[in-house]
């Protein structure tokens, strides 16, 4: 069937940083993930993307930031649109335009605000009008993180078991509400594994997997009703915690590899030393080397002060809990 359709459609998504970790598929074609996952969405980071469906169109054209995307890239977001058309039945290739305001591949999941915003665009371009929760799950074929860009503030991820019962939530709360996250980008290179290639060597190779799969659950239940209590410090110590517990996991695969270089140890010891000296804060760590420093606003000047002199201003963010996905 040719569904012809000319309508663009514009969407925007922000980026989300996990405090628990999605790490590990049991189900790749699908992603479908091992665990829950609870993250912030964040108002610094995100992804314009406009899309149209278009039958004078030979193949889908994609560009990001001006550039033509081509290779994996091209073939991810060529492959998430051959979904949409499947699922809408428009047989049109599709021109797609996104603007990313998001260091790329610098471990603030742009994948994150970059499937969110083309799931919400496309599918519409695409005459679909999909519920928050069935853009979720859709989100979720591109990049799994992504399928918790679709909402605002704390966001959680239900793992579920298959295609229509994963998807994520929005964690209603008032609490938390100063929460900030100090971003560090200590390096804007691409990382050298990608999380999607990191995580399936961990499923497969790290005796410790199992485990983690354990821990994840109780650190998710953890972290939900430290956000109920709006015990922060609660929060931010289980947020370091199952940072670190996924970090354990490249340590421990075959073979092994790490995200951090030299500077993300001098900012974890950095926010160790902020906390002993009274300055509350905690970090985590994506995919890559760069930190994001959790605090509260009363502390804000005093930590981007810090690594202000350490790395430079330019190096430093602060954002706040970010909106879910709109149209424009
Ligand atoms: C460390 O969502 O980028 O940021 O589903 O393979 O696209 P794919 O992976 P992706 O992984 C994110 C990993 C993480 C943790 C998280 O965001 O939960």
């Amino acid at each position: 069937m040719t569904t012809s359709s000319d309508k663009t459609v514009t969407a925007v998504a922000h980026t989300n940083i996990a405090l628990i970790k999605y790490w590990g598929k049991q189900n790749p074609e699908l992603i479908i993930p091992y665990t829950g996952s609870l993250s912030l969405t964040l108002d610094q980071f995100y992804t314009q993307t406009s899309v149209t469906f278009n039958a004078n169109l030979d193949k889908d054209q994609i560009t990001i930031d001006g550039q033509p995307v081509t290779g994996k890239s091209g073939q991810r977001v060529h492959n998430f649109l051959s979904i949409v058309r499947q699922e809408s039945g428009i047989d049109l290739n599709a021109q797609v335009k996104s603007t990313n305001h998001v260091p790329t591949a610098a471990g603030l999941a742009s994948s994150a605000s970059a499937f969110a915003a083309l799931a919400a665009a496309a599918s519409k371009a695409a005459g679909m009008n999909l519920s928050l929760t069935d853009l979720s799950r859709l989100a979720r074929r591109g990049s799994g993180s992504a399928c918790r860009s679709i909402f605002g503030g704390f966001v959680e991820w239900r793992k579920g078991s298959d295609d229509t019962n994963s998807y994520a939530i929005p964690v209603e709360t008032t609490h938390l509400n100063d929460i900030r996250i100090v971003a560090l980008t200590i390096e804007k290179h691409q990382k050298p594994i990608s999380s999607r290639e990191g995580m399936a060597l961990s499923v497969t190779t790290s005796p410790y997997y199992p485990t983690w799969v354990k821990v994840v659950e109780a650190d998710l239940e953890n972290i939900k009703a430290a956000i109920q209590d709006d015990d922060f410090t609660r929060f931010g110590t289980i947020s370091e915690l199952n940072a670190m517990r996924m970090h354990a996991l490249t340590l421990s695969a075959d073979p092994d590899f790490l995200y951090f270089n030299g500077d993300t140890l001098t900012a974890m010891n950095e926010v160790k030393r902020l906390r002993h000296s009274g300055i509350e804060c905690y970090y985590t760590i994506d995919a890559g080397p760069n930190i994001k420093v959790i605090c509260q606003q009363a502390n804000v000047q005093t930590i981007t002060d810090t690594f202000s002199n350490l790395f430079g201003p330019t190096k430093v963010t602060v954002a706040k809990p970010g909106p879910g996905v709109k149209y424009l």
